[in-house]
């Protein structure tokens, strides 16, 4: 049996006040539920912070991206071996607004993922398509041609140690979740891709679906065979509506 994950992406959101105000909730909300692994993703800025507030606890937090290279002359940007420092376990790689904003594509994506599980850490594989691809029947294209540059880079094996997750473009920070049944078909696809190359790291892989995950629709999406928790994005800005998440699971 999968363990079940709700991991709280706060994208470019928070404050100190906020993140010890949301973080202590968190912590005393999700202390007793050994059903359920719960990450955080600050930006990098907040690291040190939760690190300082969550070590200990069985709570988990990672870095929102990082850079392909270890270290170097790339102003601005963050590397893997950083974020260990200050205790990540997990990074997101190829999120939909990294792909979209900041022009990542598959290459360079499956460049970041490989350098995270160099630095030790658990890659979050971001995947998932637009409202254009969607209603041009192109979904299990774009997503498999996602997962395929990380494949064709790190290997099958490599997924043993990573999660990905499904995030239909056109449900993130819009209200629209996908129907239990549309992303469980997606999430079975990804499945099934995985288990025509290895079985093993199939049935263990840990497939998660994020796009305006809330209190009211988590235990609907977590109930279906291929769902194996969420990636939420403004409900894990509020400890009540993130925790009203986590309570979906028993
Ligand atoms: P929302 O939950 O706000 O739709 O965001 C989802 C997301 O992008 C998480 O990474």
């Amino acid at each position: 049996m999968r363990r079940i994950m709700v991991a709280g992406n706060w994208k470019m959101h928070g404050s100190q006040t906020m993140v010890r105000s949301l973080l202590e909730s968190v912590l005393a909300g999700t202390r007793d539920n050994a059903a359920l692994d719960v990450a955080v993703f600050p930006p990098f800025p907040y690291l040190p912070l939760v690190q300082s507030l969550a070590a200990g606890s069985p709570l988990a937090w990672g870095g929102q991206n990082l850079n392909p290279h270890a270290q170097g002359a790339h102003t601005g940007e963050v590397s893997g071996s950083m974020l260990t420092d200050f205790g990540c376990r997990y990074v997101l790689v190829g999120h939909s607004e990294r792909r979209a904003i900041y022009g990542e594509g598959n290459a360079d994506v499956a460049a970041r993922y490989q350098a995270a599980q160099e630095a030790g850490l658990v890659p979050v594989l971001c995947v998932g398509e637009t409202i254009e691809q969607r209603e041009a029947g192109k979904t299990e294209q774009i997503v498999a041609a996602q997962i395929d540059a990380v494949l064709a880079e790190s290997g099958v094996q490599s997924f043993g140690e990573a999660i990905v997750a499904y995030e239909p473009v056109w449900a993130i920070g819009t209200g629209l979740t996908a129907t239990p049944e549309q992303a469980q078909a997606v999430h079975a696809f990804i499945r099934d891709k995985f288990a025509a190359l290895d079985g093993t790291i199939a049935g263990q892989l840990r497939i998660l679906y994020g796009g305006s995950v809330k209190g009211s629709n988590a235990a609907d999406l977590f109930a279906r065979n291929d769902i194996d928790g969420g990636l939420v994005g403004g409900a894990s800005l509020t400890a009540e509506d993130f925790l009203a998440i986590c309570r979906c699971v028993i």
